[in-house]
C-alpha cells in the first residue's frame, strides 16, 4: 500500500479528491436544474492557483459542453470561471450563446431590483444562493460572535469561523448590484481567561475580516468608529488590575468602540455613476440628506440592549448607514438579521428588506415586528422557509 499523501492533504485543502469536487459541481447542477442532462469527466486538481476543474459533459453526446471551476481551500464555486447556466444550456441546445448572456446587457443600463421584502429563516449561506444576482443595493450586517470555548460542544475553530464569514461574503458580493456598499458592525472579540493562571486574550477580528473581504473582491472605503458613551465597557472589568496597581505593561483600555466598516462592490465605475444612472431621479433626490450629518469618523451612538436578543445594534446606527449609503426605493439586505433592526430601520427610510436570520426564534420575532411596521402591507413580505404573514393577524 503506497503511503503517499494527496497533493490536496499535503496544501490542506478542503476539497481532499475527486468525489468531493463532483458533489459539489453536482449541488450547483441542481441549481440550475441541469442534472439530468449533463454529467462528469475526471476531476482535476490545479495546485498553482488552488483550484478543483470539474469537466462537464453533454450526456448524450459525452461531449465537453464546460466546467465548474472550485476553490479548493473554501470549497466554492468561482462563477466568474465557471461556464454559466446559461452558456451550458445554449450550447446543449446548439444556440450562439452570445445573445443570452446577462453580461451582454447594455454596460450604462441600472436595472431597479424587483426583490419585495423578504423574511427567511435558514443559513445565510444556502439563501443567499437563492437571491438573484445583483437583487440588493446595500448590505448592512453584524456578524454573530466567534465563541471561542472550547469547554462548548458549539466550539468551532478560528478558521472555521472565518470560513463560514468568507462563504457568505462570497455570496454576498453576487447579490450586490454593481458599485453598490457592504457596511458591517465588527469588532475584536475577548476571550476571558479559563482561570486566574491564563492571560485573557483579545482576537483582532475586524481584521482578519477585512483581509477577507478584500480578497472576495471588494474594494475598502472606510473605517467608521462607533463609540459607545463613557461607561459602556466597563462591565467586561478590563483594565481593573492597572487601576489598582499602575504598573506599566499591565495597562489595558477598556474597549468602548465598535468598527463599522465600509466597502464597496469592485467596479471599474466612480460612485458618480451610481447616482447618475439611477432611473428614478425623483428618489435620488428624495433621498438627499439635510445639513445635520455626521461630518468625521467617529459616531457617537448609546448601545442598544433588547432582552429578546443578546447583541441587537442600535436603530440609530442602522438609520445612519441606510441613510448615507442607499436611495429610497431600495433593497436592503442583512444575512444576520437578529431580530430585524436592518428592516425596522428600511421601512422607515421608505426602502425595503431581505432580512436572514438562522434561529427561528428571532424569525418569529421579526415576523411579529414587521406587522408594526408595515400595517396590512405585511402580509405581502415573501417568507422563505417560515409560514407567510396573515391578514387577519394584523390589528391596525
Ligand atoms: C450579532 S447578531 C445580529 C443582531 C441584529 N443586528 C439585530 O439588531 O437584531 C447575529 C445573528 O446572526 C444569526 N446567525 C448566526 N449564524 C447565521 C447564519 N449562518 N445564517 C443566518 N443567521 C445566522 C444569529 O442567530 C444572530 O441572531
Amino acid at each position: 500500500m503506497s503511503n503517499r499523501t494527496l497533493v490536496s492533504e499535503q496544501r490542506k485543502y478542503l476539497v481532499l479528491n475527486v468525489q468531493a469536487a463532483r458533489k459539489i459541481a453536482r449541488v450547483w447542477l441542481e441549481r440550475a436544474h441541469l442534472e439530468n442532462v449533463v454529467g462528469f469527466g475526471l476531476p482535476e486538481v490545479d495546485d498553482r492557483y488552488h483550484i478543483w476543474r470539474v469537466p462537464l459533459l453533454n450526456n448524450s453526446s459525452q461531449e465537453k459542453v464546460g466546467e465548474v471551476v472550485i476553490d479548493a481551500y473554501t470549497s466554492l464555486i468561482l462563477e466568474d470561471k465557471s461556464t454559466s447556466p446559461q452558456v451550458l444550456e445554449a450550447r446543449l441546445l446548439g444556440r450562439t450563446e452570445k445573445a443570452r448572456r446577462t453580461s451582454d446587457r447594455p454596460k450604462d443600463t441600472y436595472m431597479l431590483s424587483a426583490l419585495r421584502n423578504t423574511i427567511a429563516q435558514g443559513d445565510a449561506e444556502e439563501v443567499l444562493q437563492e437571491l438573484p444576482a445583483e437583487s440588493v443595493d446595500l448590505i448592512f450586517t453584524s456578524p454573530p460572535y466567534y465563541n471561542a470555548r472550547p469547554e462548548y460542544t458549539d466550539y468551532i475553530s478560528y478558521e472555521e469561523y472565518l470560513l463560514k464569514i468568507r462563504k457568505i461574503l462570497h455570496h454576498c458580493y453576487r447579490v450586490l448590484a454593481e458599485g453598490r456598499f457592504f457596511v458591517m458592525n465588527i469588532s475584536p472579540v475577548l476571550i476571558r481567561r479559563a482561570n486566574r493562571n491564563q492571560a485573557s486574550k483579545r482576537i483582532a477580528v475586524p481584521f482578519d475580516v477585512h483581509r477577507l473581504f478584500i480578497e472576495e473582491g471588494y474594494d475598502f472605503i472606510d473605517d467608521i468608529i462607533w463609540e459607545k458613551p463613557e461607561g459602556a465597557g466597563w462591565a467586561t472589568g478590563r483594565g481593573r488590575r492597572f487601576a489598582a496597581d499602575r504598573n506599566p505593561l499591565q495597562y489595558k483600555p477598556v474597549p468602548v468602540t465598535e468598527y463599522i466598516l465600509v466597502y464597496r462592490k469592485h467596479t471599474e465605475k466612480l460612485i458618480d455613476w451610481n447616482i447618475r444612472a439611477h432611473p428614478d431621479k425623483r428618489l435620488v433626490e428624495e433621498s438627499r440628506i439635510g445639513d445635520d450629518y455626521e461630518r468625521t469618523n467617529i459616531w457617537r451612538i448609546k448601545p442598544a440592549h433588547d432582552p429578546r436578543h443578546p447583541a441587537v445594534f442600535p436603530l440609530e446606527l442602522a438609520e445612519r448607514v441606510i441613510r448615507y449609503y442607499s436611495f429610497k426605493g431600495d433593497v436592503v439586505l442583512d444575512p444576520f438579521a437578529g431580530i430585524g433592526t436592518v428592516g425596522k430601520a428600511a421601512v422607515m427610510l421608505g426602502r425595503r428588506f431581505v432580512l436572514i436570520e438562522q434561529n427561528p426564534r428571532y424569525v418569529s420575532i421579526i415576523r411579529e415586528e414587521a406587522k408594526s411596521w408595515l400595517g396590512k402591507e405585511a402580509c405581502t413580505i415573501l417568507t422563505i422557509n417560515c409560514p407567510p404573514i396573515k391578514t387577519d393577524d394584523i390589528l391596525l
